[in-house]
């Protein structure tokens, strides 16, 4: 969702800013622009659709610059149209904004500029500000850092902004609050971005700047400010990323290197973590915290999208091994709900990209109740990562594909092994089922490789089913969040109607779309409820509605039920999820390459959900 690029330096910065929104474009948008400033003022191009698309309109034009800022637009106020699109230019034409986030005052904004003669050039919230910004500094004849801080403190909503003024050929002013801003520390340069990926190639070496902080960034100086305008040491950090973790690596698409990455990403999860032999869990970020967890009133999961269906999971095996209530919500839900915190309520946030805005404001609003916040973020140095007490990082590795894939792996790892560790020191679980289930996480990831090795199965399957109007998924226990997370891939890989759905909750309702168009997806594994998802399946069957099922390797009872089946290896039915999920996510693939969608940058999708 949106995206943002910056350069300081002496190297040409139209090429690098065009690679860094290529490099960005995984996170959803509409248009594209950049701004250059040459010291001879601040040149604008932007264009509706892709960074190509705006690259070929502006073939033979002046695009010579040392400082510049580019941008990749989700809409939000205003349709994907080129006047919409970032950069915008403030009313003298000096200054240039882009703007992640969104301005939630900006009409009350828009209409004191109105009043003073500002007219407007697109529907945006972004051009409001950066006027509003330019009113400041024109009136008090103030510099634009000055104007910027001011005008911030008036500012509701969420934002990541970085400015160049054609007065100040050198600098560029950025200011953060609620949306992603890294700054890249060269020698005698810096790069600015939504996320590290746009710099990669030039510096490991990064500052997180966080919520309220302005930076003022010039070739050769880095000065990070708070809005009270007091100066704080930048604090850098060193990037433990490499390019070919960002780069297809001979893969079609993302989503499907990420599909068969898994075995590596479950294995550097659990590396140095789990010592079945030894009998162990080492997770640093939540040993301090053992005690209070042990002894929580509850657990709440906050997450959103995949990472909720995580938590879901998370919900049974807590419950299952540690005997502690545990409550699943929608962050967005969750922080407007007002929602009842007491002291031992223990919250374990989920996500991949550690800058979902809602997930990041309902722990804020958590914190300030006095509940203890742990985080499972993929992203290391994130803005949920950095919000977090403690927690723990799923090491997944960058996930670009929009439909999250590995990431939700990899957090049901971690969960796993935090139920694990403390159900042991609760005395929860017995010690064999303990040294059972550390066995049986410690075999996933050869057990996710011989599941890919069934993929071209898979793919034949998507080609027979890749015409149907819609799917159900049905699941009971561990595997109906899993249910829920197939024909949530589905539907936004393929655009192809999908619903989740507890397998008996079917009878009081979807049971009516059952027909012989309808393929209905069982994830059917062998685990305690096993006989009564064949009971749903014989249900479906009986109304000739076409069973397809995951099941265990084995199962010839469910394979007589169906009209075509997926297998896994037989595994407990507490880390099974980590396996049944694979052919889900390899057939929404299949069916989304099938019927010739953009797989890894699906419509109307942001891989990072920036804004509430
Ligand atoms: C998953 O395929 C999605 N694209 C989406 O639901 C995602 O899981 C959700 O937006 C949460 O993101 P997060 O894990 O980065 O917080």
């Amino acid at each position: 969702m949106c995206g943002i690029v910056g350069y300081t330096g002496p190297r040409e910065a139209y090429p690098i800013i065009i690679k860094g929104l290529k490099r960005l474009e995984y996170r959803g948008y509409d248009s594209t622009g950049v701004a250059l400033q040459n010291g001879k003022g601040v040149k604008v191009y932007k264009k509706k659709g892709k960074v190509a698309e705006l690259e070929d309109a502006i073939v033979g034009k002046d695009l010579h610059a040392h400082v510049g800022i580019g941008h990749t637009r989700w809409a939000t106020h205003g349709e994907p149209s080129d006047r919409n699109a970032h950069p915008h230019q403030s009313s003298s034409g000096k200054l240039a904004m882009i703007h992640n986030g969104i301005i939630e005052n900006y009409a009350q904004l828009k209409s004191e500029l109105i009043n003073k003669g500002y007219q407007f050039r697109s529907d945006t919230d972004t051009e409001v500000l950066l006027n509003f910004i330019e009113e400041i500094k024109t009136n008090n004849n103030c510099s634009l850092e000055e104007a910027v801080r001011v005008a911030l403190k008036r500012v509701v909503g969420a934002y990541v902004i970085l400015l160049v003024d054609a007065d100040d050929p050198d600098t560029i002013i950025a200011a953060r609050k609620g949306s992603p801003l890294v700054i890249g520390v060269g020698k005698g340069e810096h790069f600015l971005g939504s996320d590290a990926s746009p710099m990669l190639e030039y510096t490991k070496e990064v500052v997180y700047v966080n919520d309220y902080e302005l930076a003022i960034v010039k070739p050769d100086e880095l000065i990070l400010k708070n809005l009270g305008n007091e100066k704080l040491t930048p604090y850098v950090q060193k990037l433990d990323i490499e390019l070919a973790a960002i780069e297809k690596g001979g893969y079609e698409h993302f989503m499907l290197k990420e599909i068969f990455e898994q075995p590596q990403t479950i294995y550097d999860c659990l590396r140095g973590r789990l010592d079945a032999v030894a009998g162990t869990i080492t997770m640093s970020g939540i040993q301090q915290y053992a005690d209070q967890i042990v002894k929580a009133n509850r657990i709440v999961m906050i997450a959103c999208g995949t990472s909720w269906h995580a938590g879901l999971v998370a919900e049974y095996i807590f419950e299952e091994l540690c005997r502690i209530n545990v409550e699943v919500e929608y962050a967005s839900e969750f922080r407007y709900r007002n929602p009842v915190i007491s002291k031992g309520d223990v919250i374990i946030a989920i996500s991949q990209s550690g800058e979902t805005a809602d997930t990041l404001v309902a722990i804020e609003t958590a914190k300030a109740k006095g509940a203890i916040i742990l985080g499972v973020v993929n992203v290391v140095g994130s803005s949920i990562a950095r919000a977090s007490h403690g927690g723990a990082y799923t090491h997944a590795g960058p996930e670009i594909g929009v439909a999250s894939t590995k990431a939700f792996t990899a957090q049901l790892a971690v969960l796993t092994m935090m139920a694990l560790k403390i159900a042991y020191i609760k005395g929860s679980v017995s010690h064999d089922r303990y040294m059972h289930l550390l066995n049986e996480l410690q075999e996933i990831p050869e057990k996710v490789a011989w599941v890919l090795k069934h993929s071209d199965h898979i793919r034949t399957l998507a080609e027979k089913y890749k015409d149907a109007r819609d799917f159900l998924y049905l699941g009971r226990g561990y595997n109906f969040p899993v249910a829920l997370e197939g024909a949530l891939k589905l539907k936004e890989i393929s655009y192809i109607h999908a619903e989740g759905y507890p397998a008996a909750e079917m009878k009081h309702g979807p049971i009516a779309l059952v027909d012989e168009t309808l393929p209905v997806v069982f994830v059917a594994t062998r685990d305690t409820y096993h006989e009564k998802v064949v009971s749903n399946m014989q249900e479906i069957k009986a109304r000739k509605g076409q069973v397809i099922s995951v099941i265990t390797e084995g199962d010839d009872m469910s394979a007589s039920l169906s009209n075509d089946i997926m297998i896994i290896p037989e595994a407990d039915e507490i880390v099974a999820p980590m396996l049944s999920v694979v052919p889900l996510q390899l057939l929404a693939y299949y069916i989304g390459v099938a019927k010739e969608q953009d797989v890894d940058k699906p419509r109307n999708l942001a891989k990072s959900v920036t804004v509430e």
